[in-house]
């Protein structure tokens, strides 16, 4: 049967003017929830009119795109072009293929083992200032964020902690501030603004130092950009460097605190799990985890995994079609803009048990729940875009995971809820107070 046109799509009008745009930010899952009972594509406006396709299979048609139909540049450009140009994560092929196949190089094992052992003493002076005792709460979506911050200036700069570090964790704040604001012009002293007098330190603080790493190479993800080759031997100019690097920072930050953040929370609402994790750590002998530990913390993984499927950083992804095509029975023309929502898929009974309930066995290899559909757990995206820093994040948790277990039990009151929003990305609204009791 031939697809219907585009205007026989269920349309859910929303409210005037602002159409679903409250509700999504309110709370996506229950939105594209309400959405997904009109069936698998469905019109909707948000900040634009949009095709909501739901579902592993969709997911996979929009992801894995075989076909070229969809534009990773048109559905991101607006969220991102101002202040960070040159995002790989809004490039299309060629371009996106090629620059791609030079970044994978800083993500090599090699790398990998020496991002790991610098973070290690990072996360140990961090601990030691974090406070203790039912009387000093820790905040620790606050303390969270500006760990990873520090693990960023070290791991991805090269940079030893203090003033000048402290200047570009605020240059960065300020930039990744301005990709989300709704005044997209920069107007002082708005966000927008902040953002791109932000990116302008950021951009002066590499340029300055991209001689020195170009001449010789550091374990720093920085260096490791400067000397990164592709198979062909191409390899990054300097303003490549320099716009993959900010860019790179920004797409691990944010994520890895949200994904720490609700590991705390869910950990601390189920002790019986932070036991199993803290045993794990401790069977350990090394207070600092290294690459070759990685594969003992595979519980911490499935909590990971659970915390990731129930609170995915990235609710939805956006794309935009870049040529006429169909899925489910309409046809999408080119120019729509189209989403897919991981947090809905993660929430589908038809692929999970119990969704609503945190139960990280469900990753385990006996049940291995996220292998029913290749599409259905997509915490990372999928296809060519695929999170280049899935492994670095993985290594990133369970490297401070290891810490804290081993040196503190966390605690929230009983029947504690944590109030989030997880537009635009996942975080505590009452920043996540806890209780840390030393061991
Ligand atoms: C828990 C942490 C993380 C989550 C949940 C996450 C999620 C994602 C998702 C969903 C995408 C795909 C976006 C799309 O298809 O449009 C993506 C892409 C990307 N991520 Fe991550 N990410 C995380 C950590 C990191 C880290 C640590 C890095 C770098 C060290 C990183 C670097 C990137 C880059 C460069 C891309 C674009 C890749 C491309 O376009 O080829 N991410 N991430």
């Amino acid at each position: 049967m031939d697809p219907q046109p585009y205007h026989a799509i269920p349309f859910v009008k929303g409210l005037p003017l602002v159409g679903n745009l409250f509700k999504f930010l309110r709370d996506p899952l229950g939105n594209a929830q309400a959405l997904a009972q009109h069936g698998r594509v469905v019109r909707s406006r948000s900040f634009f009119e949009t095709v909501s396709l739901f579902g592993p299979e969709a997911n996979q048609f929009v992801l894995h795109d075989r076909e070229g139909n969809f534009s990773s540049r048109g559905g991101w450009k607006y969220w991102i072009d101002a202040v960070f140009p040159g995002a790989i994560m809004a490039m299309d092929d060629p371009a996106h293929r090629q620059q791609r196949r030079i970044m994978q190089a800083a993500f090599k094992r090699s790398a990998m083992e020496r991002y790991v052992a610098a973070m290690g003493p990072v996360i140990e002076a961090a601990l030691d200032t974090w406070p203790t005792g039912p009387a000093q709460p820790l905040m620790a979506f606050a303390q969270l964020k500006a760990l990873t911050l520090n693990i960023a200036a070290r791991v991805f700069m090269g940079m030893a902690l203090g003033p000048q570090a402290d200047r570009m964790n605020q240059a960065f704040v300020d930039t990744v501030r301005a990709s989300l604001a709704l005044i997209r012009k920069p107007v002082a002293p708005l966000a927008m603004w902040r953002g791109v007098r932000g990116r302008r330190v950021l951009v002066g603080l590499m340029r300055s130092s991209l001689a020195e790493k170009r001449a010789s190479p550091g374990p720093d993800l920085f260096s490791q950009l400067c000397h990164a080759a592709g198979e062909d031997g191409e390899s990054f100019s300097d303003d490549e460097v320099v716009d993959h690097m900010i860019f790179l920072m920004m797409a691990a930050h944010d994520t890895t605190t949200s994904a720490l953040t609700t590991m705390f929370y869910c950990l601390a609402r189920h002790p019986e799990w932070q036991e199993r994790l803290r045993q794990d750590a401790q069977a350990l002998p090394q207070p600092h985890l290294g690459y070759a530990d990685l594969a003992q913390a595979e519980r911490t993984e499935w909590v990971m995994k659970e915390s990731l499927r129930m609170y995915p950083p990235l609710t939805s992804i956006p794309r935009n079609a870049q040529r006429d095509c169909s899925f489910g029975g309409f046809q999408i023309p080119k120019g729509t803009p189209v989403g897919i929502s991981p947090i809905h898929t993660h929430h589908m009974p038809d692929w999970w048990t119990e969704p609503t309930r945190f139960d990280p066995e469900r990753f385990c290899p006996e049940r291995a729940e996220h292998r029913r559909h290749a599409y259905s757990y997509l915490p990372f995206g999928g296809g060519a875009h695929l999170c280049i820093g899935q492994h670095f994040a993985d290594m990133e948790v369970k490297a401070v995971m290891h810490q804290v277990l081993r040196r503190f039990r966390l605690s929230v009151p009983e029947g504690y809820r944590m109030p989030y929003q997880l537009v635009p990305i996942a975080k505590p609204r009452d920043g996540l107070p806890m209780t840390l009791a030393p061991l």
